[in-house]
């Protein structure tokens, strides 16, 4: 019987109000936990209790919370200029960001960059210079993608009914493929040849059909599907996919707003597939909290649209540039790409023991520090258990790790690449320890009146 309750009188009392005057629209509280502050992976609430965070803001605090370095580029910059719009005039911290994403993204090739305020807008300008740099209309995305919430993005995601309800119509031309997933797979046992195969194959069957693939612009994929449950497709899939592109002259864009900036333990996530994108889509991570967004294409692209194509007032402004500067400086200099494989590999390794004695976990999978736990009612049908997951994550809580899931069932697996082996012990302890809990029956039903979550 676990008797560990915290104190969380204050979060109680601010989250009351919260829910009484903002819009639930924007709402997927997963426990009531109001942050007060945040030290490399660890946070802690208004009432003083301390968590690790295994959900890092969503992914978007890859140096940890308030890296000194960060907090002291933050505070240079906004006593120098907090913002000057670049759309009129030109600032020195974009210009060296600018050319600081040039040189980390992949590709030989000449590049050009354009700034938005989150992963959300710079999907939205793929959309618009995708159409613009090739002259073709139609888009393709993945079935259970998320890409954001302004319009263009939201019409390339497919991940939620209430996502979707009631706001069309959405942006025309974009069409939904299948997303190869070697975990639930078409057919029940197929290999993971045949699920590339057959993933192919609906974007062949659909260019003969209803798609004319000369009219189709661009691919926009994740190098892991995040939303859905952290989805790794196989590499031979993005090579054939890349080649599928090459043969229709379709840009390839990689869209890493979840998966970039370190996460899987390279700069960009579609590095461990060995394949080069036309452009790269960036967000959360790139200015360790502060709102920016950023796209990286082939120059020749980018020179195609003409301005006010695509402008923001406070797109790109100096302060989350220079945060964004001294994100890129941190995660070279304390090594977090190998911090985040070698801990990656580690906590991997932990789920794979786990699995062996919880038969609800049903498959763990990820690359880095993007991790996904898939629990599941029964491993032969794979029926998604959505019960253990909210019941262990809102446990793991109370015990002091925030942890959360997706896709219904899917344990997220998302910490700062700065995490420590003794805080993934810790971490890892406390979820051993719910999953007990859950297995003794031990986390009440009064719970689901809390949890909401993805
Ligand atoms: C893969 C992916 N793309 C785009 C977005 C949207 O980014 P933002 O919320 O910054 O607009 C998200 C956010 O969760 C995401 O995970």
């Amino acid at each position: 019987m676990f008797t560990g309750k915290r104190n969380i009188s204050q979060c109680l009392r601010l989250v009351e109000e919260d829910q009484a005057i903002t819009s639930p629209a924007a709402k997927l509280p997963y426990y009531p936990l109001v942050v007060k502050r945040g030290r490399g992976a660890i946070v802690e609430d208004v009432d003083g209790n301390t968590y690790i965070d295994f959900l890092a803001s969503a992914g978007a605090i890859n140096t940890g919370h308030c890296h000194p370095k960060v907090v002291e580029a933050i505070k240079k910059q906004t006593e120098e200029l907090i913002l000057y719009t670049s759309v009129y005039m030109y600032h020195e911290p974009q210009i060296d960001l600018t050319r600081e994403l040039l040189a980390i993204t992949p590709g030989d090739f000449r590049k050009r960059a354009y700034y938005g305020l989150a992963g959300s807008d710079a999907n939205d300008g793929i959309i618009k210079l995708a159409r613009i740099a090739t002259g073709r209309p139609k888009i393709v995305a993945y079935l259970r993608a998320y890409h954001g919430s302004t319009y263009g993005a939201l019409s390339m995601s497919a991940v939620s009914l209430p996502m979707h309800r009631g706001l069309g119509p959405l942006l025309p031309d974009i069409y939904h493929v299948p997303y190869p997933d070697t975990y639930r797979t078409p057919f029940p046992g197929m290999t993971e040849d045949e699920v590339t195969d057959f993933a192919l194959e609906q974007i062949k069957i659909a260019f003969t059909t209803n798609i004319p693939p000369d009219e189709v612009a661009a691919i926009v994929i994740e190098p892991i599907q995040g939303d859905s449950g952290l989805i790794v497709p196989p590499v031979r899939y993005m090579k054939l996919l890349r080649k599928l592109c090459d043969d229709h002259g379709i840009l390839l864009v990689s869209e890493e707003v979840q998966q970039g900036f370190g996460r899987t333990g390279k700069w960009f996530g579609i590095e461990n597939f060995d394949v080069v994108p036309d452009a790269i889509v960036m967000g959360k991570a790139i200015a360790s909290g502060l709102p920016l967004g950023a796209v990286v294409a082939r120059a020749e692209l980018l020179e195609k649209w003409q301005a006010p194509a695509h402008l923001f007032t406070a797109a790109g402004n100096p302060v989350c540039c220079a945060a964004a500067l001294a994100t890129i400086d941190v995660i070279r200099e304390e090594n977090l790409l190998e911090n985040a494989s070698r801990m990656g590999e580690y906590i991997k390794g932990r789920f794979l023991e786990m699995q062996k004695r919880y038969e609800i976990i049903g498959d763990v999978r990820g690359i880095g520090l993007s991790i996904g736990v898939d629990l599941v009612k029964d491993r032969q049908t794979k029926e998604r258990h959505g019960e253990a997951a909210a019941k262990i994550c809102y446990r793991a809580w109370e015990r002091g790790l925030l942890l959360s899931f997706f896709s219904g069932s899917v344990l997220r697996i998302q910490p700062p690449l700065v995490l420590t082996k003794e805080q993934a012990d810790s971490a890892l302890g406390i979820i051993e320890e719910s999953f007990q809990d859950f297995y003794e029956g031990d986390i009440p039903d009064s719970i689901f009146e809390t949890v909401k979550g993805w």
